[in-house]
Formats: structure tokens, sequence, C-alpha cells
């Protein structure tokens, strides 16, 4: 009844109140809990921004050793969850396994359904983030036909990833710190940005009070979409496509114009950022230092820094205000360190989950919350009757 304004894919709806991200995409800041993501590439520690996101300030010394003991001891999966990965195809999307099977954590661990204190919340924030990496790895080695590797308790949580990635039995994948500390930085510039379209789908369904696990299943598939997460695999395939020769850069571009085609440049372009992300920014440089550093020449690089520079200039982006975002850098960074193309939107959820976590939490101690309900304007048929079978033309 009543008036009802259409605001199509919600650009000016606020549905919530939130403490967590600040962004101002005229600007190009983006902060954490009030902190710079930019002072997080000193020394990027994910397990500490994850706790930050969720608890809103940084961690104690005790509380990180806690929360990391924690991780340890929740990263193994249900020894029948083994059992799930099998029955998925080798080529099945990592990402439809993801999902799947975080849901089916909710089977194993109902006893995180009634989070009713601070203290069990925590526990069972600490199972998913942990197990969301075990379970991304397992769905690796599945798809590549590899045993899967346990994780193990002496290593730290991205390290132990890159082990249950990598490891194979009696060889054990060996860290190197650039590469530790580059995962760790993508992590970080991953998890959270407010109420972008996965999260507020993880908002949506915990708004109907469901459990933490099925409303971060329901996260990842938002994620996956090519305008959304999957777009870093959808930057990669465009480079590639330019790097076979199969369209020039200013082809692509010029298509990337042309409305009469789908396509996008993708990796630009963002709903709130008018300005540089911030977050492509620094994967931009630091792919720029790290890939000599490792010693990887990547001809995609050449070929990301021409696209961006001819696409700065031209009137079409500018008018619109479209730049590189996060999406743009990161997989050439991901190449570099050695992560499968099929994998990158993987590792965005890993690095989204404690986003999820820290927003479905802040709604579920929010006093008033109602479950979220969009309105519509019909503009179906007017009355008409039911023709039975028989009589239908
Ligand atoms: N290439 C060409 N044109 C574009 C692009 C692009 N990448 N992005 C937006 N436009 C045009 C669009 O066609 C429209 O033009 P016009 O006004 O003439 O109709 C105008 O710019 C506004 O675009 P919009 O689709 O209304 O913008 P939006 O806020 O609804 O969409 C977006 C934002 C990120 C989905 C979009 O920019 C896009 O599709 N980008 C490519 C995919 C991508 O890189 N996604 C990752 C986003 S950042 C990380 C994340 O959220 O996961």
């Amino acid at each position: 009844t009543g008036y009802i304004a259409l605001d199509p894919g919600y650009a000016n709806t606020g549905s919530c109140e939130s403490a967590i991200t600040f962004i101002d995409g005229d600007r190009g800041i983006l902060r954490y809990r009030g902190i710079p993501i930019e002072q997080f590439e000193q020394a990027p520690n994910f397990v500490e921004v994850a706790w930050l996101l969720i608890f809103g300030r940084l961690p104690s010394a005790e509380e990180y050793r806690a929360f990391s003991e924690q991780l340890t001891a929740s990263a193994n999966l249900d020894e029948s969850m083994k059992h799930h990965f099998e029955g998925f195809p080798r080529s099945a999307p990592p990402m439809a396994i993801l999902s799947a099977m975080i849901n089916a954590l909710s089977c194993f661990h109902p006893e995180y359904f009634e989070l009713d204190d601070r203290a069990h919340f925590q526990a069972a924030a600490a199972g998913l983030i942990s197990k969301i990496r075990t379970i991304a790895a397992y769905a690796y080695r599945h798809s590549v036909g590899q045993p899967y590797i346990y994780p193990n308790p002496r290593l730290p949580y991205v390290p132990n990833f890159l082990h249950m990635l990598f490891s194979q039995p009696y060889a054990e994948y060996v860290c190197d710190p650039l590469v530790r500390d580059a995962l760790n930085l993508i992590l970080i510039l991953h998890a959270d940005h407010e109420q972008n379209c996965s999260t507020s789908t993880v908002r949506m369904v915990g708004s109907s009070q469901a459990n933490l696990f099925a409303s971060c299943a329901a996260g990842v598939c938002a994620l996956w979409g090519p305008l959304h997460g999957g777009a870093n695999v959808a930057v990669i395939e465009m480079l590639e496509q330019i790097h076979r020769g199969q369209l020039s850069v200013e082809d692509y571009v010029r298509l990337a114009k042309d409305k009469n085609t789908k396509m996008r440049l993708m990796g630009f372009g963002h709903r709130i950022y008018k300005n540089l992300d911030p977050r492509a920014k620094i994967l931009g440089r630091v792919a720029e230092q790290l890939l000599p550093k490792l010693g990887v020449k990547d001809p995609l690089l050449d070929i990301a820094r021409r696209l961006e520079e001819i696409a700065r200039n031209d009137p079409y982006f500018i008018e619109r205000k479209l730049y590189p975002n996060v999406d743009f850098y990161s997989g050439i960074l991901l190449r570099a360190i050695g992560i499968p193309t099929n994998m990158f939107t993987v590792i965005f959820a890993i690095g989204r989950l404690p986003g999820w976590i820290a927003h479905w939490w802040e709604q579920a101690q929010t006093e008033g919350m109602r479950i979220a309900r969009p309105r519509q304007l019909y503009i179906g048929l007017t009355p008409s009757d039911y023709a039975p079978h028989e009589s239908r033309v």
C-alpha cells in the first residue's frame, strides 16, 4: 500500500547503521574500525585484522594468542566431511564446493545455531575462519586429484593454508616469507567492504535468524558472480585473451564501451568508488615490486598497465568515473605467488569471511532488528481466472 520509491540495486537505500568499515568513495578512503587500510601493509597479519573487524579493536597479546589457539584447534573438518568432496566432479567450481561445505558445517556443528554470548560466538567465528581454509584447500586438492593434506598445528594461518594447498605427502611446501606476506595482505584488503552484495546477502539471510554458517554459505554464492568477487577471474581471462592476440588492448577498450556488446572492462568501475580504489592502488604497487623479487615475469602485468593507462585517459571512463578496482591487480599477484586461477574467488571469500561474520554479529546484536524484506511495484496482469487444463488452447 502507499507510494513505493524504487531503487534498483539499492544504490541509494541505507539498510543499517554499522560501526565496522568506513568508505569515502570520492576520496578513495577505506578504514577498518577507523584504521586506514594502508597501515596494514607494514606487517600484514590477517588473523589480527579478522579480530579487529569482528570485535571492534585490535586484540591484546593474550586475546590474539587465545584466538590463534582456537583457530589451530578447530582447523580439522569432521572426517566424514571428506566423503562430501568425493561426491563432486573434479571439474566442480571450487566456489560451489565452498558454499556447499560451509552449509554442511551447519550439520556438524548444531552447537553454534544459537549464539547466546560473546564467548560462544567467538568459538563459532574461529571455527568458521579456520575451517573455510581447510575446505578451500580440500576443494583444490580434489580438483587436481591429489591427496588431502591435514592442517599442521605448528603453522600460522596463512602458511598452514599454503601447506594444505601445495604440500605433498613426505614433501612439505616451504613457505617463502614474501609469499606469506603477500597472501596476508591480499586477504586483509578483501576483509570487509561494508554493504557490498555478498555482505548484504549475509545480513539478509541472517535477518531471518538463520545460523552463522548458513548465512555465510549464502555470502559465498553472492560473491561468486563476475560483477562481484568473480571479477578477479574475469580480469585474468580478459588479460589472457589480449595476450593470446585475440584482441588488442585498444579493441578491448572499444568493445567495453560499446553498449551493443555485453563486454565490460573487468576490474574497472565501482558502485562506491568514484576515484581510484585504494585497494587497487596498493595491489598494483605491490605487484610491481613483488614480481621481480620472486623472479616472476608476467606479461599480463604489462597488459594490465597499458589497459589502465588507455582507459584512464579515455573520456568514456573519465566521465563515468570508472577506475581500477580491487580485482584489477589481485589476480596478477595471486598468479605470482602460485595460486591457480580457479581459486582466486575462493581466496576473496576467505578474505571476506571476517567481514561477513562481523556484520552478521553486529546485526544480531542490534536492538529492534527486523527481517529484511524489500517491497516491489507489481506490473503483472490484472485479475484473471484459472482455466482448467482441458480448456486451454
Ligand atoms: N566497463 C565499461 N563500462 C562500465 C563499466 C566497466 N567495467 N562499469 C560501469 N560501466 C558503465 C555502465 O555501462 C554505465 O554506463 P551508462 O551510464 O552509459 O549506462 C555506467 O558505467 C555506470 O555503471 P553501472 O553498471 O550503473 O554501475 P554499478 O554501480 O551498477 O556497477 C560494477 C558497478 C562494479 C558492477 C560495474 O562497474 C562493473 O560491472 N564493473 C566490472 C566488473 C567488476 O570489476 N566488478 C568488481 C567490483 S569491485 C569488487 C567487488 O565488489 O567484488
